[in-house]
């Protein structure tokens, strides 16, 4: 790895082992994007990449000159309106109503390691030869601003961390109304997009398209990154697979507003921007204040989606998760939410504990309803403290009861929310988010909390940590159930309400902070109705998250075949529950559906009391396996195999080792087959030499695994599978190999 700078051509060239990256000071300071992609040996002058051509209808730069226009050139950070008419990286709203901005190059500096993110979540290194940082710095010099462009190279992995930062050294105040987090200009269109949309209960699900002329983008403006789009997007080249070819992911790390954004021009260039959504954006930035856009990061792979997938997994994994749980399996848990929903007495928890302890599972969570006046989805938020008609000896007393059962106790909150009957609400009306005047909109009869002002966020943190130093708590559920309405903070001036979207969130990961400083060993679960707030900001606190309200195994299938594109199997909640489902109210067999949660974090979302002992047989059998597989299953190095999207009968998946000695293949039939054809799935990642045992039976190499393939038909309807079940729909099996 290493970052160089060529002072006679005044060129930047990053480079590791996977990818390079060149920056140009362009002729009129501004910054060029030469090239990003694998990697090129180094020279002195890259100005032969530097594409400029007489157009008419064009507008120049320089007086005489009928080559040079930002309408043509790839940038790195560019501005409307000084010859280029594409959407920007930044926009600047100034005193006399101009927003021409003119950032040219000052000076640079590269620094081993990676600095932190005043404030915000972000990746980091543990060593300083894991990263070089490059600090890029532009002068705006009549507005008196200065832009730092940060670029992080890391050593071992084909990815770059990217960031702005402001700083008004003038004397006049400045609007930051765009302030990308990056920009990448390619020189070609001939990719295709792919997103993952959804709504509640069926999160990420992949969208694939062609670019073309024109924009295409994915956004959130609800407060939270969003059930609907993931703060997160790939370009690939059409001919690219799951195994192989070129594919550039990008993602953001941040929970609130977003835009993602690629614009093709009329001359096939794409632009692909990201960062806080513009919309309704506007930071203030007066004399002397610096304004820090969050970190996104792009990954780079020639071995296709799975190739960009582990390199997100792995660096998100080690280098974003952070804190005691982030290498450790975690634990089995059981929640009573599907189980009980509001209707709940101590005595019923524990009994539902007790039958998970005596089953094998670690953890016990107890989900809403615990607080205040909680006994439906009316009253109770913002008051996080025991309801004593239901639980007499408060959280401290159920939680000595969990403990005496040798589990640990873990609880949910919604900590940004309150409703109108609550004591938090009585007191402080005036901490709830609403527009002067106007009706405030209810979502699930909640309100949001104004996470702008810190003494809300002082108020909440004194809530939950004396719970925390009073009760045995091991895991927190942090929920957040509502989008924001009639966004309006009563403490901010008017010209700066336009900053309330990105100050709730900042306010937000301030009291994630202080948690998860001062209570190190509590594990911390996110959630938003599921997969609403699913992105790496809140991996940073929270290594694992709800990956969905849908426990459907069938469901499930594609909303962790989609989340995985980006997120490490380690951070996907993924449950047991019963049938009906309770969402689609399908009945699956009991194998699929713990099948389909094994690659997750894993728990159960029921009571167990009410199944069969035949089922409980099944159960403790599904803990005793991924006690023995959870390190492999979360932390092993992850493929998708067969798409649910492409396939709508089929989908597959697996986990190898570090060692390769062990692999564990998820594989998923929808509906059965009569007399059907025999089925196999080509594996990867194995050792090719080594001859591995499948399912204690059969011997093959790992060569024949990955090139011919497994087979896995498993007889016609009726017939016996090879675990001797007749075969139904939606049926799974998990087939274990261990090199011999
Ligand atoms: C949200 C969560 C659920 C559950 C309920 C409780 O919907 O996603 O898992 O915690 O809230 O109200």
């Amino acid at each position: 790895m290493q970052i160089i700078f060529h002072e006679s051509s005044r060129t930047f060239h990053l480079q590791n082992n996977d990818i390079s990256y060149i920056i140009k000071v362009l002729p009129n300071d501004q910054l060029g994007q030469l090239y990003f992609g694998r990697p090129v040996r180094d020279r002195e002058n890259f100005d032969h990449l530097l594409e400029m051509n007489h157009r008419p209808m064009t507008s120049y730069v320089f007086e005489g000159n009928k080559m040079f226009s930002l309408d043509h050139v790839k940038q790195e950070y560019p501005s409307y309106g000084t010859t280029d008419f594409r959407h920007p990286a930044v926009e600047i709203a100034q005193p006399n109503g101009s927003r021409i901005t003119n950032f040219t190059y000052h000076s640079y500096s590269i620094s081993a390691g990676k600095p932190a993110l005043d404030g915000l979540p972000a990746t980091y290194t543990e060593q300083d030869d894991e990263a070089q940082t490059l600090t890029i710095t532009l002068r705006d010099e009549l507005l008196g601003a200065d832009l730092e462009l940060s670029y992080t190279l890391f050593a071992d992995r084909a990815a770059l961390a990217r960031s702005a930062r402001f700083t008004n050294n003038g004397c006049m105040d400045l609007h930051l109304t765009t302030a990308m987090s990056l920009c990448l200009d390619l020189p070609d269109m001939n990719y295709e997009w792919l997103q993952f949309s959804g709504a509640w209960s069926r999160e990420r699900h992949l969208k694939t398209r062609r670019l073309e002329q024109g924009i295409q983008s994915v956004e959130s403006t609800r407060g939270t990154s969003s059930h609907n789009h993931n703060p997160f997007v790939v370009l690939k080249r059409p001919e690219t697979t799951e195994f192989s070819g070129e594919a550039i992911g990008f993602s953001l790390i941040y929970s609130g507003n977003f835009l993602a954004q690629a614009e093709v021009d009329t001359w096939n260039t794409t632009r692909m921007t990201m960062g806080i959504n513009p919309f309704g954006f506007d930071w203030k930035l007066a004399p002397g204040e610096a304004f820090q856009t969050p970190e996104a990061v792009i990954v780079f792979s020639t071995t296709g989606l799975n190739g960009m997938s582990q390199t997100f997994h792995k660096l998100y994994q080690k280098r974003l998760a952070r804190g005691y749980w982030r290498d450790r399996a975690r634990p089995i848990l059981i929640n009573n939410w599907e189980a009980t929903y509001f209707d709940f007495t101590e005595d019923k928890l524990v009994r539902i504990a007790e039958a998970a302890k005596n089953d094998g599972v670690e953890l016990f969570v107890l989900d809403d309803g615990w607080f205040g006046e909680r006994c439906n989805d009316f009253a109770g938020l913002g008051d996080w403290f025991a309801n004593t008609d239901r639980l007499a000896n408060g959280i401290t007393g159920l939680a000595e009861r969990i403990d005496a059962l040798g589990m640990k106790f873990g609880l949910w909150f919604e900590p940004e929310m309150v409703n109108k009957d609550s004591d938090l609400y009585r007191a402080h009306p005036d901490w709830m988010i609403c527009t002067p005047n106007r009706r405030a909109s209810h979502g699930r009869n909640q309100f949001v909390l104004d996470y702008s002002r810190k003494e809300v966020v002082d108020y909440i943190y004194g809530m939950m940590s004396k719970i925390l130093s009073e009760a045995k708590v091991s895991y927190i559920k942090w929920d957040m159930n509502r989008c924001i309405t009639e966004a309006y903070s009563a403490s901010l001036p008017a010209d700066r309400q336009g900053e309330l979207f990105h100050r709730y969130i900042l306010g937000v990961y301030d009291l994630y902070d202080r948690l998860t400083t001062n209570f190190p060993h509590v594990l911390f679960e996110s959630c938003a109705s599921g997969g609403g707030r699913f992105d790496p900001g809140l991996l940073y606190y929270a290594p694992q998250g709800w990956a969905s309200d849908d426990s459907d195994a069938i469901e499930r299938i594609k909303i962790q075949y989609g989340t995985s594109m980006c997120y490490p199997i380690s951070s996907i909640g993924a449950h047991v529950s019963v049938v009906p489902n309770h969402q689609v109210f399908r009945v699956t067999p009991i194998e699929t559906r713990a099948n389909v949660a094994h690659f997750g974090t894993f728990g159960y979302e029921l009571d167990l009391n009410k199944l069969t002992e035949e089922e409980r047989e099944k159960v403790r059998e599904q803990i005793r396996f991924m006690k023995q597989y959870r390190e492999v299953l979360q932390f092993g190095t992850f493929y998708r195999l067969i798409s649910p999207f492409e396939n709508s009968n089929f989908a597959s998946w697996m986990v190898v080792s570090e060692d390769q000695k062990t692999a564990l293949v998820g594989y998923y039939k929808i509906l059965n087959e009569v007399n059907g054809p025999y089925h196999r799935v080509k594996l990867c990642g194995l050792n090719p030499e080594f001859s591995y045992c499948v399912d204690g039976e059969s011997v093959h190499y790992g060569d024949e695994l990955m090139h011919i393939g497994l087979l896995t038909t498993d007889g016609a309807a009726g017939e016996l599978t090879p675990d001797k079940r007749k075969s139904t729909d939606f049926d799974s099996r998990i087939f274990v190999l261990h090199a011999e």
